[in-house]
Parts: structure tokens; C-alpha cells; sequence
């Protein structure tokens, strides 16, 4: 699976849908791009913090929360074979109709209206309401306690925020960002590797005062940014770019909308034609959220443009449900004003956005496949070969390997031809190879050669490492 990126877990027993795992490529890529997430979102604010939680939370979290009440999608089970399908993709596969926002009532109907059977065996199809939540048992006996796995990281954060909030001298904003592992028991995990079952989030959670909503101090810098975006209104037309300051969207939002978009066009340097902001409306947005936007790549493999994260408004939905149901008093007092903190999630699936930039790199040219990943996220930034197995350009190249991959990501390899060895490099995305030869020993330069345009320069050792910085910034 794409050159060791990503394999089927538990693959020797036939593996099991919606549950993949990183190989050695896949793993560096996905560090890298979780320090890239964390360098650039943790930087816009002193007060925004990393904690790491648990993934597995009592029960009465998911009462707190909402989720156990609200957390389900239909489900379509045949009464003659137990086949289970998704009941909004049975209806969109088979209907050609978005069942988006249909509550379970409206689903029943179209089903029976429109005389949906099962696709196995033609059989009856009940429809009922399932919940997504791994449940799963703490402890044993009479002292059993009913769990589950954590369905979003964010909970975390907000039943850490008392705490927090405390320990770091009471002030609002207040960031909390997780990196994490989440689950959902998806009935049929479609599409690969894009809707998983065990999957992982980078989330920020920002606490904030709800009457200061429409402010940010730093919104001066981004008020005449333009965003893309496709909104409720541009349904069926093309995706817009739209000045900050020209959007009917409170300042605070604005703020992380633009620093989201940002991430995709400056950090990672997307095409801005790949990336849009899209508006959910009421019927599509999560249940906790008053204002909703994904973030979307345009991802070919997949059919167009997907979901790559959302930036939601929760207002007090969280910490409001954990203080009725623990019955902890969770307002602050800032200057004598109680209240409960609204929230501001920045939510990003990890693997769908590894994914999408595996998919957008990706492209076959006529004598090489090679993956154009971004420079940073690259498993590999650079590797250093000599030219032949000779036993001076092998000392010389191992030399080199060992400053080298002191400061970058690097890979040594002798292996085959130079040929052969490039078109490998390519094939994992490296951006820069560099090759140890004869005029090496004589001059102390080598070549150094770029994926993308496979151009080669003769450069000197004394200077590599700055180099490559360079081109690394
Ligand atoms: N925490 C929001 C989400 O999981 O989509």
C-alpha cells in the first residue's frame, strides 16, 4: 500500500475494515505533520497548551456531552439475511438523494415509500438508530463499570479545563490541543483509508469569553485576507474568495478560519485551487455546533472535494452538559463576571489530511512515478548516495550521511544503480538527493538533485547544510 505508507491492520488474519496501520513511511510522515500542526497552531496564542488524555472515559462523560443521546446513524438491517447497511447511503446510493439532516422518522419513510430492500437479498430492511461508541467494561464483577472509547479527543479538554484553567493563572482565551487517537464504530467504513474506525485528531479547544466574540486583538493583520469559501448560498456554484473583513462572521472565528487556511496554503503550500472553506447548514452540522465550516482538499481519488477538518462554534454545549451532570461547578470568575466559557474547536483528521496529500502528490509521469509531497511532511527530506560501491566514495558518502542526518531526515542508500535509486527516492517522495562521486574527492562538491524538476546542481559540502535549510524554510 503505497509504498509502505499505510497497511491493512492485522493483515496476515484477512484484516478488518475501517482499521489501518502506519508503516515506517506512513509513521514519519504522520509525525511530521502533527509537529507541523502543533508548531503552527500552538505558536497563535502564549496561553494555548498540549495535554494528552485518556481514550477511554466513563460513561457519565457521554451523557454530559450528548453523546449517547444524539452520537448515532441509521441503520438498515434486513430482517431475512441481518445484513447491515447505513441507511443514508442506501438511500443515496440506490436514490440518488442526500439524506442529510433526515431524522429517523423521515428515513423510515423514504425506505418504505420508495420500497428500499435489502442490496444482499432483497429481504425487509428495519431501520433503528445506532450509537458509534465503542462501549467497553472497567473493572470486573460487582464493581463493573460501564465505558467507552472516546468518539472525538476533545472531551478530554474540556474535563481537563477546570484544572487547566486554574493552573495557568485564570485568564481567557484559553487553548487546549490534543493529538489523539479517537473511535467510532462506523457501520460500513467506506472509502479506504478516509473513514476509519480507530483514527487519529489534532484538535484545539479554545475557551473563551462569548461577549468578546466578535473581537480579536491580531484581526487588524487578517482583515484584508481573502478566504475561499463556498457557502450555503453558493451551493451549485464555484467556490468564492471572499476578504475577511467582508464576511458575516464574528471576528473571533475569522481569526482561526484564516490561520486554518494558512496551515494548507503557507505551511504546506498547497495549490490554493485544492483547498476551500464549506458552510454546513442546521441539518448537516454536528449536534453541539452553532456555526460550522469544514476545511475541504479536492481530492481526485475520492471523487472531489472532502472534509478535511471543521472549525466549530460549541458554544457552552460541553462544559454546560459536564456541569449538570457531575454537578462541578465549572464557571469562571474574571473580574467579578461569572460565566461558562463558550468553545471554539479547530477539529483536523490526521489520516484523511495524510491521505489527501498522498493522493494530490501522487501523479505517474511517462518515465517515473513520483510523489510530490510537501517538503516538510516529505518521510524523507534528502538522501545521500555515492556514486558506485567504490570503498572511497562509500566512506565519503557515509561521512556525509552522518552530518547530514544529524540536522534532516535522511536516508543513505548504495543499492543498484543511481538510476534506480533516484526513480526509489521519487517513488517516497524525497525532495533532494545527493550524490558522492569522483569530482568529490578531488573538489569537496557533490551533486544535488530535486525531485521535482530532477535538475541537478554541483554544490560545495562547506555549504550543504545551509542549503538545505533554505530550501527546507
Ligand atoms: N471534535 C469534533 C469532531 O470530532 O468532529
Amino acid at each position: 500500500m503505497r509504498r509502505g505508507f499505510i497497511f491493512p491492520s492485522a493483515e496476515i488474519y484477512g484484516g478488518a475494515a475501517g482499521l489501518w496501520d502506519y508503516g515506517p513511511l506512513g509513521t514519519k510522515m504522520k509525525n511530521s505533520w502533527e509537529n507541523l500542526w502543533r508548531k503552527h497552531f500552538l505558536r497563535l496564542d502564549p496561553n494555548f497548551y498540549e495535554i494528552s488524555t485518556t481514550n477511554i472515559l466513563p460513561k457519565p462523560v457521554f451523557e454530559g456531552s450528548g453523546h449517547l443521546e444524539s452520537f448515532n446513524d441509521a441503520l438498515a438491517e434486513c430482517n431475512s439475511c441481518h445484513s447491515r447497511f447505513r441507511a443514508d447511503q442506501l438511500i443515496e446510493e440506490k436514490l440518488r438523494i442526500s439524506s442529510e439532516g433526515m431524522n429517523l422518522d423521515e428515513i423510515k419513510k423514504i425506505i418504505k415509500e420508495k420500497n428500499l430492500r435489502c442490496p444482499r437479498c432483497g429481504g425487509d430492511l428495519n431501520v433503528k438508530f445506532f450509537n458509534l461508541m465503542f462501549r467497553l467494561e472497567l473493572g470486573a464483577g460487582e464493581s463493573v463499570k460501564e465505558a467507552y472509547l472516546r468518539p472525538e479527543t476533545a472531551q478530554g479538554a474540556y474535563l481537563a479545563f477546570k484544572r487547566a484553567f486554574n493552573i495557568l493563572r485564570n485568564k481567557l482565551p484559553i487553548g487546549l490541543a490534543i493529538i489523539g487517537k479517537s473511535f467510532r464504530n462506523e457501520i460500513s467504513p467506506r472509502q479506504g483509508f478516509y473513514r476509519l474506525r480507530e483514527f487519529h485528531q489534532a484538535e484545539l479547544q479554545i475557551f473563551f469569553d462569548p461577549d468578546k466574540m466578535n473581537e480579536h486583538e491580531r484581526f487588524d493583520e487578517i482583515r484584508k485576507k481573502k478566504l475561499r469559501i463556498y457557502s450555503i448560498e453558493d451551493r451549485g456554484k464555484e467556490t468564492r474568495e471572499v476578504k475577511c473583513e467582508d464576511m458575516d462572521l464574528p471576528k473571533f472565528y475569522l481569526y482561526y478560519m484564516s490561520k486554518i487556511q494558512d496551515f494548507y496554503l503557507e505551511i504546506l503550500k498547497l495549490p490554493k485551487e485544492m483547498f476551500r472553506f464549506r458552510e454546513l447548514d442546521e441539518n448537516e452540522r454536528a449536534f453541539y455546533n452553532r456555526i460550522h465550516w469544514d476545511f475541504e482538499l479536492n481530492i481526485e481519488s475520492l471523487g472531489g472535494y472532502k472534509e478535511m477538518g471543521g472549525i466549530h462554534y460549541r458554544t457552552d454545549h460541553d462544559l454546560s452538559g459536564h456541569q449538570r451532570v457531575s454537578k462541578e461547578n465549572l464557571m469562571v470568575n474574571i473580574n467579578g463576571k461569572k460565566f461558562i466559557p463558550h468553545v471554539l474547536e479547530l477539529s483536523f483528521g490526521i489520516d484523511r489530511n495524510l491521505w489527501a496529500l498522498l493522493d494530490l502528490g501522487y501523479e505517474k509521469e511517462e518515465e517515473r512515478t513520483v510523489l510530490k509531497l510537501p517538503v516538510n511532511v516529505a518521510p524523507y527530506f534528502c538522501a545521500v548516495f555515492p556514486l558506485m560501491r567504490k570503498e572511497e566514495l562509500v566512506k565519503k558518502a557515509k561521512e556525509l550521511y552522518n552530518i547530514i542526518s544529524s540536522e534532516f531526515s535522511t536516508m543513505y542508500d548504495e543499492t543498484g544503480s543511481i538510476g534506480k535509486r533516484y526513480r526509489r527516492q521519487d517513488e517516497i517522495g524525497t525532495p533532494y538527493c545527493i550524490t558522492i562521486d569522483y569530482d568529490t574527492l578531488e573538489n569537496d562538491t557533490v551533486t544535488l538533485r530535486d525531485r521535482d524538476t530532477m535538475k541537478q546542481e554541483r554544490v560545495s559540502i562547506k555549504e550543504i547544510i545551509e542549503i538545505l535549510n533554505k530550501k527546507l524554510r
